[in-house]
């Protein structure tokens, strides 16, 4: 029987042919061959995304786990992200030299060493003291742009893994000063787009945190020791059902912004072709196909689904991006065949952390790079320019 030492094993041996796993020579290593991460045992043991999940459980309180797993009201969304992602096959191509495999794109005119993105996540605190800041070292490390979300602010953030990467998320400001400044602020600050969330009016109804009493106010201080101070939540989940966020932003915000800043503006939360053609009409410089991880309106199209009609109507103008439920090389594949310049990953690198801290994220962001690279290797796709929608069987209305 192969062990799960032997498996873990085989899969490093196997990952260690990717560009992207390699690091530095340490003792006793031959130059020409690209060595996995010095990680420790524990870090490495998790061998795909799936699993990083599995370890973060185990590490955090229930309070936090369902916050960060959980969709909106029965799940209908969150499940078919995945379902929807799994029901395309690919169509791989053979006798391909893929001899050298290259996953980099261009996006917003900077090159990246493969197209995956860290979304913004609200709430690291429950995981981890000082989340954001660990968070955006690891994706520094790993030279991937990390969107900061909404209340955290990248000028507060440690720099000392390197220059972090960084666009700056937003739900909106009400009047056109706070987004002018905003705009200005963001530009000040040196990040390299604003991401503008346009699917979050209302705080909306996710029953995991309404059955757990779940304080919003966590998101800061964490989730408190005590069962006394958890009994008594300053804003229940309850309430936060009816909470508006911005409930009266319009395109105008998007005027605002291009019209304060030269930053490009991206435009996140998209789901039909409409929309995406009146984000354009206003300047949007990308679209970000999502449905906020499945945790806003339930039932909405899995992203996966909408991507294609986004694509025939601003993809020719603009950058696509998709995110919701990416959680393996094949996904990605399946999303680039399917017009989208690049995706972005929410949960994963929030178990990672959870899970490992820094590193944590850094290998979420190391495994999937190297299943995408594996990925495009074997479906005979050589470089991203090569994979396009003959690479997948059209299923259910694609
Ligand atoms: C814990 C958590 C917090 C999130 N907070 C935000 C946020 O503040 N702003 C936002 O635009 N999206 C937020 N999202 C949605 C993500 O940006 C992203 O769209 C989603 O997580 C992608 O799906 P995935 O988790 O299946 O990868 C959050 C998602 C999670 C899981």
């Amino acid at each position: 029987m192969t062990s799960r030492r032997m498996v873990l094993r085989q899969l490093l041996a196997l990952f260690a042919g990717s560009p992207l796993v390699g690091t530095r020579l340490g003792a006793g290593q031959e130059a020409g061959t690209v060595y996995p991460p010095a990680y420790s045992e524990e870090v490495m043991r998790p061998v795909n995304l799936h699993e990083f999940e599995q370890a973060a459980q185990k590490k955090i309180h229930k309070l936090a786990y369902d916050f960060i797993a959980g969709g909106a009201e029965d799940e209908v969304t969150l499940r078919a992200n995945r379902e929807a992602l799994n029901r395309i096959f690919l169509r791989p191509r053979v006798m391909v030299d893929v001899s050298k495999i290259d996953p980099s794109v261009e996006l917003l005119g900077k090159r990246m060493d493969f197209p995956i993105l860290l979304a913004p996540t609200g709430g690291k605190n429950l995981v981890i003291p000082d989340g954001d800041r660990i968070a955006a070292q690891g994706a520094a490390a790993t030279k991937t742009i990390y969107v900061v979300s909404g209340g955290a602010w990248i000028e507060k953030l440690d720099r000392t893994g390197g220059p972090p990467l960084w666009w700056q998320n937003t739900t909106g400001q009400s009047s056109r000063s706070a987004a002018e400044s905003y705009a200005r602020r963001s530009e000040d600050s040196g990040c390299a787009a604003i991401c503008v969330t346009v699917d979050n009016p209302y705080q909306s109804n996710r029953e995991r945190n309404n059955r757990n009493r779940f304080d919003y106010g966590y998101m800061q201080t964490g989730v408190p020791g005590d069962e006394v101070s958890r009994q008594k939540p300053r804003s229940p989940a309850v309430a936060a059902m009816l909470q508006p966020h911005n409930p009266n932003m319009t395109w105008r915000y998007v005027d605002w912004l291009k019209g304060a800043c030269s930053l490009p503006v991206v435009i996140k939360g998209i789901l039909t072709a409409e929309d995406a053609s009146l984000a354009v009409a206003h300047g949007a410089d990308a679209i970000v196909v999502s449905n906020h991880g499945a945790r806003q309106l339930d039932t909405v199209l899995p992203t996966i689904e909408a991507l294609p009609e986004v694509v025939a109507a601003v993809g020719a103008k603009v950058p696509v991006l998709m995110d919701g439920g990416i959680r393996r090389g094949t996904d990605i594949l399946k999303a680039l065949a399917l017009g989208a310049k690049a995706i972005l990953i929410g949960r994963p690198y929030v178990w990672g952390l959870a899970a490992f801290g820094q590193v944590g994220v850094q290998r979420v962001v190391e495994l999937l790079s190297a299943e995408l690279v594996l990925s495009m290797g074997l479906a005979g796709k050589p470089n991203v320019a090569s994979i396009d929608r003959s690479l997948v069987r059209p299923a259910g209305g694609l």
